[in-house]
């Protein structure tokens, strides 16, 4: 049996933080964050709204999508950086809050901003080895919790939100094929180097980042797993009907495509109202796409991330 995306859903908190308002905050501009970046804007959480309560609302739609009752939900992976709480996962309060907290796995997956690829590639193992019939993945952020909001150099950059997937059973794929990389050797190019420790919170709690190598690093390996999947299924770039790039940054986004010689036509783009919500980002662009009608049934679909890690991957999909 293969897995096949039944339908998509995703969440957005309600509160937009504009790049106006950031030049309010700290020392920036409109046209640097735009320049720089593709970003215009990005939504926060409200105080209180945890990472499951975005999940939530982006698993509800996507259940809704895929026709799908929350009760036949037999495997929750929710990919985040920023869970509820140490512990428990916050795909086990997510199972809870949906009511369907009976039995079935629920488990965190933390690959930072690759983790919703990640997720679907578990989640792809699972349905092929006819361990979950209808799983539901779901990546969910609250980056403004760990961002340090006088660094002009990362705050800038993140947005909260979520996306979700069901995935149910087919006899033809679906998921194609899934590609996952990590190289521990460059943890320190992107980190939160905090942790909590004996009732307080010793290091640095809040997101450090060396842009510019993150920024290298991503377009390399972007390119190099998109031809890695397309080499695994015969299959030439000119048959990427859309690509699904980690919502990070548009000049990483443009530069990977142009890598791939896949048109700006056929990249799905959010980053401009979003910014990057890591392991979110994926998924939130995968279900706007789906919703709009520009990806439809048959077509081939690219999904990448890229994150701290490092970690990289790809999934291929046939919708
Ligand atoms: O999921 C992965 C997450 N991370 C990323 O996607 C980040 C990848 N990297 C990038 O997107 C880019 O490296 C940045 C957008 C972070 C930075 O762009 P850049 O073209 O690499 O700029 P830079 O780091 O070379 O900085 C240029 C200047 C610096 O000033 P000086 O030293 O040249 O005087 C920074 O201090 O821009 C300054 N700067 C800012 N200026 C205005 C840094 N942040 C800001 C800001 N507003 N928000």
């Amino acid at each position: 049996m293969y897995s096949r995306i039944a339908g998509t859903g995703s969440y957005l908190p309600d509160k937009v933080l504009t790049n106006a308002d950031l030049e309010r905050m700290v020392d920036t501009t409109d046209e640097w964050i735009v320049t720089r970046t593709g970003i215009r804007e990005r939504r926060i959480a409200a105080e209180g709204q945890m990472a499951s309560d975005l999940a939530l609302e982006a698993s509800r739609r996507a259940l809704d999508a895929a026709g799908v009752s929350a009760s036949d939900v037999d495997l929750v992976i929710v990919a985040t950086t920023t869970p509820d709480m140490v512990f428990p996962s916050t795909a086990c309060i997510l199972q809870s809050k949906l009511g369907i907290a009976g039995g079935a796995p629920a488990f965190d997956v933390q690959a930072v901003c690759s983790g919703f690829v990640y997720a679907m590639a578990i989640a792809d193992l699972f349905m092929r080895a006819g361990k979950a019939k209808y799983a539901l993945v779901v990546g969910a952020e609250v980056y403004s919790r760990i961002l340090d909001w006088n660094d002009r150099s990362t705050c800038v950059l993140f947005g909260d939100g979520a996306g979700a997937v069901v995935l149910k059973p087919g006899p033809d794929p679906g998921i194609l094929s899934t590609h996952l990389h990590a190289d521990g050797g460059h943890h320190h190019i992107l980190s939160v180097p905090g942790q909590v420790c004996r009732g307080g919170v010793t290091g640095h709690p809040f997101v450090v980042m060396d842009g510019g190598a993150v920024f290298r690093f991503a377009v390399k390996v972007l390119a190099e797993v998109a031809e890695e999947a397309l080499a695994a299924n015969s299959m030439e770039r000119s048959q990427i009907d859309w690509l699904i790039p980690h919502q990070a940054n548009i000049r990483i986004i443009e530069a990977t495509a142009r890598k791939l010689h896949v048109p700006m036509e056929r990249v799905v783009v959010t980053v401009e109202r979003h910014g990057n919500t890591s392991a979110a980002s994926v998924a939130l662009a995968l279900d706007e796409a789906v919703r709009d009608g520009r990806i439809r049934p048959g077509q081939n679909v690219m999904l990448q991330g890229v994150g701290g890690g490092f970690t990289w991957g790809a999934v291929l999909v046939r919708m």
